[in-house]
C-alpha cells in the first residue's frame, strides 16, 4: 500500500487563460487517487511567504473550469534565485531556493505540479537540480515554449484578438485608414500571425521576419487604389530590418525591459511615407484575460492529468507537452537546452500566410 501522496501546484508567469483549467485538472485527478493537494500562492513566493501555501481539494475547484487567471495568483518574471527584497529600507536581492526546498520538506510533498511559461519552467528545472520535484506544465499566451507546439493560453488569446482585429477592421473600412494593432508574444510572431491571418490582416509584422518600411509603403499604394484600407497586426516584438524592437520601460539586472509602442510607431511612419492617415492602438491585457475557450479547457485538463500520471509513476524532472499532435513526457530540462521557441520560414502557417499574399513587409 503506497503511502498518500502530498503534492502542491502553482502558478508562474503571466496569467493565461486555461490556468484554472489546468489545477482544476490537477486537483481532481490527485483526489481520484486519494492525495492531499495544497495550492502555492504568487509562484514560488508561496514557499516562503505567510500563508503562501494552503490545502485545495474538488470543493475549492469545483467551479474554477471555466474561469480565467488563476485562483493561486502568479508573479512575473519572478525568479527564486534572484529576488529583490526591502530590509531596514535597503534594497538587496536574495536566493531563496533553500527555503524553498527546506519548506518543501517540512511539507513533505512528494512533487509539485509548476504551471508556468518558459521562465517559470527554467527556475523549476533549475531547482529540481537541487531536488525540488518537480513536474512541469506549459503555459502562455506567446506559444514559445520549447519542447511543446501548444501552449495552454494560446487558443483562447488568438480568438480574443481576431475578434478584436474583426471589430477594427471596421472602422478601417469606413474611413479608409491605416489601423496598426499591436499584439503582444514577447520576442515570438505565433500570437500575431495567427490572429492576424485568422482576422484578415493584410499586412502581420513579425519579430522573426524584420520588416521594410518601404515595402510596406508600396503594398500600401497599392491597398489605396484596392479596396483602400490596411489592416496591420503588428506583434510588440516586430522590428524593421537593422532596427531594435521598441521598448517602454529599459529593465535592469533583474527586470526585463518591456516591448511596447511598435505599433504607434508604425502608424506614423507609414502616414508620413504614403500620405494615407493611420491609427493605431494596443490590445495588450485584453489578450491574457477572459474565460478559456474549450480547445484551452481541453489541452489543460489533458496536460494537468498527465502530470498526476507522472507523479504516480515517480516521473519527476518532466514537462508535459504537445508534438506533433500527441500529447507526450520530455525532460523538464528542455526548457534549459534549448531556447524559447520562434517562428521558422517552414512553419506551416507561415507558408499558409506567403501563400494568401499576407505582407510580412521583408526586403528583397
Ligand atoms: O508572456 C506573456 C506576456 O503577456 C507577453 O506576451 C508580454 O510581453 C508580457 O507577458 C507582459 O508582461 P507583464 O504582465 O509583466 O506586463
Amino acid at each position: 500500500m503506497t503511502r498518500t501522496k502530498r503534492i502542491a501546484v502553482l502558478t508562474g508567469g503571466g496569467d493565461a487563460p486555461g490556468l484554472n483549467a489546468a489545477i482544476y485538472a490537477v486537483v481532481r485527478a490527485a483526489a481520484q487517487r486519494g492525495w492531499q493537494v495544497f495550492g502555492v500562492r504568487n509562484g514560488f513566493d508561496g514557499f516562503w511567504e505567510e500563508n503562501g501555501v494552503f490545502p485545495l481539494d474538488p470543493a475549492a475547484v469545483d467551479r474554477i473550469l471555466n474561469q480565467g487567471g488563476t485562483i493561486l495568483g502568479t508573479i512575473n518574471r519572478g525568479d527564486p534565485f534572484r529576488v529583490r527584497v526591502f530590509r531596514e529600507g535597503q534594497e538587496t536581492v536574495v536566493d531563496v531556493t533553500a527555503t524553498i526546498l527546506e519548506r518543501v520538506r517540512t511539507l513533505n510533498l512528494d512533487a509539485v505540479v509548476v504551471i508556468g511559461g518558459d521562465g517559470t519552467l527554467r527556475a523549476a528545472w533549475e531547482l529540481y537540480q537541487q531536488g525540488f520535484p518537480a513536474v512541469g506544465v506549459p503555459k502562455t499566451i506567446d506559444n514559445d515554449v520549447p519542447g511543446t507546439e501548444q501552449t495552454i493560453g494560446f487558443a483562447t488569446a488568438v480568438e480574443t484578438a481576431c475578434q478584436a482585429l474583426d471589430r477594427v477592421q471596421t472602422t478601417a473600412a469606413a474611413l479608409r485608414r491605416i489601423l496598426v494593432v499591436e499584439l503582444m508574444g514577447r520576442h515570438a510572431g505565433f500570437l500575431a500571425l495567427h490572429a492576424g491571418l485568422a482576422g484578415g490582416a493584410d499586412v502581420i509584422l513579425l519579430p522573426e521576419f524584420p520588416f521594410d518600411y518601404q515595402v510596406l509603403a508600396r503594398h500600401l499604394e497599392q491597398m489605396r487604389r484596392g479596396r483602400g484600407f490596411s489592416l496591420i497586426a503588428a506583434a510588440e516584438g516586430a522590428h524593421p530590418q537593422g532596427g531594435q524592437p521598441v521598448y517602454w520601460t529599459q529593465g535592469d539586472e533583474l527586470t526585463a525591459p518591456r516591448l511596447g509602442g511598435i505599433a504607434r510607431v508604425v502608424a506614423q511612419e507609414l502616414e508620413q511615407r504614403t500620405g494615407i492617415e493611420a491609427r493605431w492602438m494596443v490590445l495588450g491585457y485584453l489578450q491574457r484575460g477572459g474565460a478559456p475557450n474549450a480547445t484551452d479547457r481541453l489541452l489543460a485538463l489533458r496536460f494537468g492529468t498527465l502530470a498526476v500520471e507522472m507523479i504516480e509513476q515517480g516521473r519527476l524532472g518532466t514537462l508535459v507537452g504537445l508534438r506533433q499532435g500527441r500529447f507526450q513526457v520530455m525532460p523538464l530540462g528542455v526548457v534549459h537546452q534549448e531556447p524559447p521557441r520562434r517562428l521558422s520560414p517552414d512553419d506551416p502557417m507561415v507558408q499558409t500566410a506567403r501563400r494568401l499574399g499576407v505582407v510580412f513587409g521583408e526586403a528583397g
